[in-house]
């Protein structure tokens, strides 16, 4: 229950970009405060992020543009760039909650979030296939959290299935259950190089116009054994949050994108807001609207921003 403060430390988690190698620290250029790194690089990182309180880090894989295939065969390798990042983080801090993004566009070589079929659209069956195992692959790494973010009808399931048949009950799944086609995501693509080379995301990212729609997906992920729901983005979608968290009980996930932390940087740069501010107002609307944990780029400047 929002109980008017802000939330502490321990409800953050951290999104981080991984890539394979060693010593690779490499800016992202639209995140400003934000590289993509490499796993000994990142366990350095993630060391004071640990030392502030945040509870959790969400790690999405950046492959090196030759290991992209048409089906994202990288995403599901045990030496992969997220595999190895979580035996190493789980090693160096195991009380560290840690969440993997479960997809396929940094992975595929158009940068859809699936494999495609012979017509050249999204094949959600043969996705869902690869995503769990994918999935599997995370778990058996360690991961406590496994987040499908590919927005395949059936997905929680087929991760559910899969988890429970390899011998990981316990692996969690937060589904990513309302998440808009927004454009919000564009530092983000950079980031990740994941931006589709042909058509866009609408065919399986839920219409910022379609409410209802938006609050059944989560419904469905829900009865398909989610353990946590997703609002994605969050700071245009308080409605959705406020809704959500009268339908659930589940814990809430609001995730603060690459548009709307860069957003705030760029304002803050021109001299047209504070940024300590414009954070700590933002974060006070998610808390608000009944979000329980906050996915946010801020998370590796929680001091910064909260101390
Ligand atoms: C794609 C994915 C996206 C984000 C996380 N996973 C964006 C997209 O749909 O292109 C966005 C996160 C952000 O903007 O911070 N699976
Ligand atoms: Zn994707």
């Amino acid at each position: 229950m929002f109980d008017g403060a802000l939330p502490g430390p321990e409800k953050w988690v951290w999104p981080a970009f991984v890539v394979e190698g060693r010593g690779r620290r490499e800016p992202i250029a639209s995140m400003p405060g934000q590289c993509r790194l490499s796993v000994d690089e990142l366990i350095r990182d993630v060391e004071p992020v640990v030392r502030s309180g945040v509870g959790g880090l969400l790690l999405f894989g950046v492959p090196d543009a030759s290991r992209k295939d048409a089906a994202g065969r990288r995403a599901f390798h045990e030496q992969g760039a997220v595999q190895k990042a979580v035996r190493a983080v789980k090693r160096a801090f195991p009380e560290l909650v840690v969440f993997t993004d479960v997809c396929l566009c940094a992975y595929t070589d158009h940068g859809h979030c699936g494999v495609l079929d012979a017509r050249g659209e999204v094949d959600n069956d043969a996705t869902n296939a690869i995503l769990a195992r994918v999935a599997a692959t995370h778990a058996a790494a360690g991961a406590d959290v496994v987040a499908p973010s590919a927005m395949m009808d059936g997905q929680v399931a087929a991760l559910r299935q899969a988890l429970d048949r390899e011998g990981f009950a316990q692996t969690l799944i937060m589904s990513y259950s309302t998440k808009f086609a927004s454009s919000l995501y564009g530092p983000f693509r950079e980031a990740e190089a994941s931006a589709p080379k042909k058509g866009d995301r609408r065919g399986y990212q839920a219409s910022y116009a379609d409410p209802r729609q938006a609050l059944l997906e989560s419904e469905l992920d829900e009865a398909e054994g989610a353990d946590i729901l997703m609002v994605k983005p969050s700071l245009f979608y308080g409605d959705i949050l406020f809704r959500l968290r009268e339908r659930t009980r589940l814990p809430i996930a609001a995730y603060n994108v690459s548009g709307e932390y860069s957003m705030l940087i760029a304002c803050a740069e021109r001299g047209w807001g504070d940024l300590r501010g414009l954070v700590r107002e933002s974060t006070m609307a998610l808390a608000r609207s009944g979000a329980d944990l906050l996915i946010s780029y801020w998370a590796n400047r929680y001091g910064e921003i909260f101390g």
